[in-house]
């Protein structure tokens, strides 16, 4: 018997479709069936819809298209919340529940084209974008059926995001765009209002975004959502936004002080180290008369070892876990250190004197300072395990 094992490639790429929707009993079948036209079986799909039990019926309608959807290109999953809590937490709560590797958000009433799911879904597996944008406001892309008061808005909500928030993109407001799964994976969203994507745009730091083209189409059928508190959940959202960037921006400077400020308590304790080596020498030489001296130097040191060892833990690594195993692996670590630290600061002294001349000490400071340095990130790395630039 033959046995020739067929090499299949297999396909793992999949995608969730988030649609969010409040009374669309009307819209929500066309576009469920205009979906199975524009999605093929090898796109591995999913829908999510996601309905704050709207009073018309439209999670039941999708629950009644589900049982009949066997057979379908895609698969639905229902999710209905209990009452109206805005567009922006339900695509939240769809895109928590999403499974696939790209996520395409989009509206329920016609406006946003599924012919261009592919398009978007493409662009970003074959490339590094990590967003993809459907825009109104790029090269071929239009909007038809808004009045002039709508579009004025629009553009003036645009221009806010783009001017204050440092946006680049032309259409930042749009509701209808993908991106991997994996780029929200740390967001703590507050999602506001309407304008989802702003906040993955502010958020998602670092990530790749790329507009194409559609033909935003005003729905034909119900009415929009939009309203007043709509716009003021925008300015809201766009405020947390800012602050959210100088809050980032903060914290990043941050990283620098956060260095020093540990540096500055590592040499205070060192410091310190030199004041009980000394007393603690030195009481022991005068109490213990008998004592040789170098007895009770050995002592001193070994004792300011120590102190500083617990400070440094203690305080200037904010380490309080004092595990037994643990806190002795450190303080050999810390003691290792202090060792090859006190002979590099030999050798290096003696090298520069003896070899190249230079005055006792210059070379002492020099040796001192490198090894002190060296000591700092050695035992900020190893001992107590952190990163050096933090
Ligand atoms: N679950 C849920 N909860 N869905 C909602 C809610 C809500 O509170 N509010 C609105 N939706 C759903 C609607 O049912 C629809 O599917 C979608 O969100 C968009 O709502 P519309 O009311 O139709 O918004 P629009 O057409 O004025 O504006 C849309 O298009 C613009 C252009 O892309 C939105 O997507 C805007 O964010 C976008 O800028
Ligand atoms: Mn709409």
């Amino acid at each position: 018997m033959s046995t020739i094992q067929k090499k299949t490639t297999p396909i793992n790429r999949t995608l969730s479709i988030v649609i969010p929707t409040y009374n669309e009993s009307k819209n929500i079948v066309k576009i469920l069936d205009s979906l199975r036209v524009a999605i093929t079986r090898e796109m591995n799909a999913e829908i999510i819809v996601v309905d704050d039990n709207s009073p018309d019926g439209t999670s039941n309608t999708v629950e009644e298209y589900a049982k009949n959807s066997k057979n379908h290109e895609y698969s639905i999953k229902v999710i209905r919340r209990d009452n109206k809590k805005g567009l922006s937490s339900a695509i939240v709560t769809g895109i928590q529940r999403a499974k696939g590797d790209a996520v395409v958000v989009m509206d329920s009433d016609m406006s946003h084209p599924p012919q261009t799911i592919p398009k978007m879904v493409e662009e970003l597996q074959n490339s590094d974008y990590d967003i993809v944008v459907a825009s109104r406001y790029v090269k071929g892309g239009t909007v038809s059926g808004w009045p002039f008061k709508r579009k004025l808005i629009s553009k003036g909500a645009t221009k806010i995001a783009q001017h204050g928030l440092g946006i680049k993109i032309k259409d930042p407001m749009s509701g209808f765009f993908a991106f991997k799964r994996h780029i929200v994976n740390n967001i703590n969203f507050d999602a506001i209002g309407y304008k989802i994507l702003l906040e993955i745009l502010v958020k998602a730091r670092g990530a790749k975004v790329k507009e194409i083209p559609y033909n935003f189409i005003d729905r034909t059928t119900g009415k929009s959502k939009m309203d007043v508190s709509v716009g003021v959940d925008y300015l809201k959202s766009v405020w947390k936004l800012y602050r959210y960037g100088k809050s980032v921006k903060v914290s990043e400077r941050r990283t620098s002080v956060h260095f020093l400020s540990k540096a500055g308590r590592f040499y205070t304790v060192g410091a310190s180290g030199l004041l009980v080596n000394y007393f603690v020498s030195f009481l022991f030489g005068a109490v213990l008369s008998n004592l040789w001296y170098i007895y009770a130097t050995m002592i001193g040191i070994v004792f300011s070892m120590t102190t500083n060892f617990i400070l440094n833990k203690i305080w200037t690594f904010e380490d309080r876990n004092f595990a037994s195993k643990r806190t002795l692996m450190q303080y050999g670590l810390f003691l290792g250190f202090s060792g090859i630290g006190a002979v590099f600061q030999l050798l290096m002294v003696y090298g520069l004197v003896e070899l190249r001349h230079v005055n006792y000490s210059i070379a002492l400071f020099l040796a001192v300072a490198i090894a002190s340095v060296g000591n700092f990130l050695l035992n900020k790395k190893w001992t107590f395990q952190e990163k050096v630039w933090s």
